[in-house]
């Protein structure tokens, strides 16, 4: 095989259908974000706005996580020097693990190198636990949890987005004696929409299944202690497995599930993903420690509180511009433009022409003809960025002659 060919085929793929993805070098600084250096690739530098980062309330450069890193990193040095099992686990990664099975009410909580690793390694572990079990996913599952689903060697059931009659069906065509789990997550980050957890949490019950809830882009954020959707419902006794991230409203880094002493037990003791791999540094366990406590705080509601006022005037004024805002009632903020090269068009036109930052979102993240800009304010944005940024929306629909007054919700 010429493999060079290979490469250079698969690469113009992505080129020709326009989603050849581009990295933009970004330079936070500390204290200014959202505020930020971008870098060209002629090594020219510019001021600008990020308005697509997951630091959803600017946690990542709040003096208190940082104090905490400091000195974390000082007391004990940079990494962990092992995984959990073999001299990795420290006072800083069980004093994170009962951070978080507090913020969700669980017995306990296990710490992975990412959510990503977190829902791979306890899904596809699973099968070990509980012989002939069968998983039921939403099809609008993040990637994570597909692999997860995809290395189980068991049954598999792929239910419509949110759809609880579908889910019921396939429930019940099921042996009712086969150990069952629903995974699902509560908010589904590109189009920042709810998943009906209730309503799910009741199929549980009545077909005695297990339920799987990624609160990725929850945690921090709803909730009166940054606990999530499920706390903000009062459901949290209703979910057996939680997972989150402390990458995103935590501002940090790695991912976890919480569940109950015996589940984590398990899964610590069978998921090859927690097992064999190095634990996460002790600065980085502390940094998310104090994010986690702090959002748990009054503080923390009113970073969240800001966060959702800013999300709400974002889609106000976007709206009002006739744009193709799509509002369910989250923090995110999706406008659909519907084709990927316009998409990724736009996207430039921001970054270069207003230093506004916010990247293009296409196939595979979400299906073709949806691509879409996805905003992200925080409560560290202020009012004069939200005007720039409308500004800036308002003046390039018009350039591009994109279509108004087409709106979603
Ligand atoms: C729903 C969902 N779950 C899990 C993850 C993985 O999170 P992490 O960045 O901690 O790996 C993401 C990442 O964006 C996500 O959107």
């Amino acid at each position: 095989m010429n493999y060079d060919a290979a490469l250079d085929m698969a690469l113009q793929r992505l080129h020709d259908e326009g989603r050849y993805r581009v990295f933009i070098d970004v330079e936070r600084r500390k204290g200014q974000y959202p505020q930020a250096v971008w870098t060209r690739p002629d090594g020219t530098e510019q001021e600008i706005t990020i308005w697509c980062g997951n630091d959803y309330l600017g946690m990542g450069q709040h003096p208190a996580v940082l104090a905490a890193m400091h000195e974390a990193l000082d007391a004990t040095g940079a990494g962990s020097g092992g995984t959990r099992n073999i001299s990795g686990t420290t006072v800083y990664h069980n004093q994170l693990e009962a951070e978080l099975a507090d913020l969700h009410g669980q017995d306990a909580a296990l710490v992975f190198s990412s959510a990503y690793i977190a829902n791979d390694a306890t899904l596809s572990t699973l099968r070990k636990l509980f012989p002939g079990l069968i998983i039921y996913s939403d099809e609008l599952n993040h990637a994570s949890m597909i692999e997860g689903i995809k290395r189980f060697d068991g049954a598999k059931r792929i239910f419509r987005h949110n759809d609880v009659a579908h889910l019921r069906e396939l429930l019940a065509a099921d042996d009712p004696a086969a150990p069952k789990l629903i995974a699902f997550e509560s908010i589904y980050s590109m189009d920042g929409d709810f998943a009906p957890i209730a309503e799910i949490c009741d199929l549980a019950r009545e077909f005695n299944a297990l339920t799987y809830l990624d609160e990725v882009h929850a945690v921090g954020m709803y909730g009166p202690r940054g606990g999530g959707v499920a706390e903000r419902e009062g459901l949290v006794d209703r979910i057996d497995i939680f997972n989150g991230t402390l990458g995103k409203a935590f501002g940090v880094f790695g991912g976890y599930i919480a569940a109950s002493a015996k589940m984590c037990d398990a899964i610590r003791s069978y998921a090859p993903g927690f097992i064999f791999t190095t634990s996460l540094p002790p600065a980085v366990a502390a940094g998310a420690a104090t994010a986690i406590a702090l959002l748990k705080t009054d503080e923390g509601q009113k970073l969240r509180d800001t966060q959702q006022l800013y999300a709400r005037i974002l889609k106000m004024r976007l709206r009002g511009l006739g744009l193709p805002i799509d509002d369910r009632g989250s923090h995110i903020v999706p406008v659909h433009v519907g084709n990927p090269v316009h998409c990724k068009m736009l996207s430039d036109m921001l970054l270069e022409e207003f230093g506004i930052y916010v990247q293009p979102i296409n196939f595979p993240t979400v299906p073709r003809g949806t691509e879409r800009l996805r905003f992200t304010p925080s409560p560290v944005h202020d009012p004069k960025q939200i005007e720039r940024l409308v500004q800036a929306m308002d003046a390039l629909w018009s350039r591009c002659a994109l279509n108004r007054a087409h709106a979603v919700a």
